[in-house]
């Protein structure tokens, strides 16, 4: 089913996008509009006398953000005494104070600089023996339970679509458990442990049905290099193979994008397909590129119904023929090469 809505943010007329998304010039307003939000949502929470739930993730994505808030309550004087945390995972086996360590990496960016309750702050211990994971891992979650479930999750997302550490293939309704990290995910993180036989194999993660369980969701996604998991999350069919994907069945979700990260998206790559074009030279010249390498043809080659076929029919009409649009981007090309076989210096070349 093709959804049709309006980002409110931008008023964009949205049809390829299951998941509300939102686009930020850069990761740095992006992360401060999330902490808006996060304050918000604690704030209202100590006007009702009531705990706030967050679910926390680690890693570079929300950086930004534990950067905000830190600010916010130094300067603007939020606090974070009603705050309870649960963090999404912990690699395994870690210690506590190792310098890869999320519960030290969580210290360091925000606890140790706000007013959060130790006894509040829940990460997922990497010093357990294997015989105490699973016992632990449903404690984990009954906490969570009685604490009448999370408010807010915060969530990144890895190359290959994780969210916490729940790799390609885990299911839906997976618990919060020991997994095995992906290569892929070891890769990304053995930078940081200074290579990859040195990163740990396992880590204890939140599951996904504690994740879709949170009353919202905010995910965060700063770069090219998640573009393209960005586009199947949002644009592609829900599956075990991304995870994240299944985030397109909560209905208080949103993704939170600078603009490299989305730079994949349909509304951005191709966005004559979704709203009615004001036709620069520049998007015609990049439509027809682009239709030209899709199927698979010369510029010249391509006919009216090329055009009809791929959503492109208004510039059809706006132009008169197919020919009259492929001669106009062809001599524009020609024109950009100054040498030969560019075309005989003062010829006209325009049929
Ligand atoms: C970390 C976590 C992971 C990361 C993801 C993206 O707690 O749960 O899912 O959010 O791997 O990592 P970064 O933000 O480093 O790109």
């Amino acid at each position: 089913m093709v959804k049709s809505s309006t980002d409110k943010a931008t008023g964009f007329e949205k049809c390829f996008e299951y998941i509300n998304t939102v686009i930020f010039e850069d990761s740095d307003t992006a992360s401060k509009a999330v902490a808006r939000e996060v304050a918000r949502l604690i704030r209202e929470k100590q006007d009702n006398q009531q705990y706030c739930v967050l679910g926390l993730a680690t890693g570079s994505s929300p950086k930004g953000l534990y950067a905000e808030l830190v600010r916010l309550h130094r300067e603007e004087g939020l606090s974070f005494a009603n705050v309870i945390s649960f963090n999404l995972d912990e690699y395994y086996p870690m210690e506590y104070d190792s310098i890869n360590s999320y519960v030290r990496f969580m210290k360091e960016l925000l606890f140790d600089h706000v007013d959060i309750q130790v006894q509040n702050c829940h990460i997922p211990d990497g010093t357990l023996s294997k015989q105490e994971i699973s016992e632990y891992c449903s404690d984990y979650e009954s906490k969570i339970e009685a604490r009448g479930g999370i408010d807010l999750q915060i969530l990144g997302i890895g190359g290959n679509g994780h969210i916490g550490f729940n790799e390609s293939g885990s299911l839906q309704n997976s618990r919060t458990r020991l997994v095995a990290l992906d290569y892929m995910t070891r890769v990304a993180a053995s930078k940081d442990f200074l290579g990859l036989i040195n990163t740990p194999r396992t880590a204890i993660t939140l599951g996904v049905k504690k994740i879709m369980e949170a009353k919202q969701v905010i995910l965060m996604a700063w770069g090219e290099k998640k573009s393209h998991v960005v586009k199947s999350t949002v644009e592609g069919e829900v599956s075990s193979k991304v995870p994240a994907s299944y985030l397109q069945e909560h209905n208080q979700v949103t993704f939170v994008l600078d603009k490299e990260a989305s730079s994949q998206l349909t509304r951005v790559q191709s966005p004559w397909l979704l709203e009615n074009m004001v036709w620069t030279d520049k998007m015609i010249r990049k439509a027809v590129l682009g239709l030209a390498l899709r199927l698979k043809k010369p510029i010249l080659m391509l006919t009216d119904d090329d055009y009809i076929e791929n959503g492109m029919s208004d510039l059809l009409a706006e132009e008169g023929t197919s020919y009259d649009i492929n001669i106009k981007v062809f001599n524009k090309l020609q024109n950009t090469i100054t040498v030969w076989p560019g075309g005989k210096p003062g010829s006209d070349d325009s049929k």
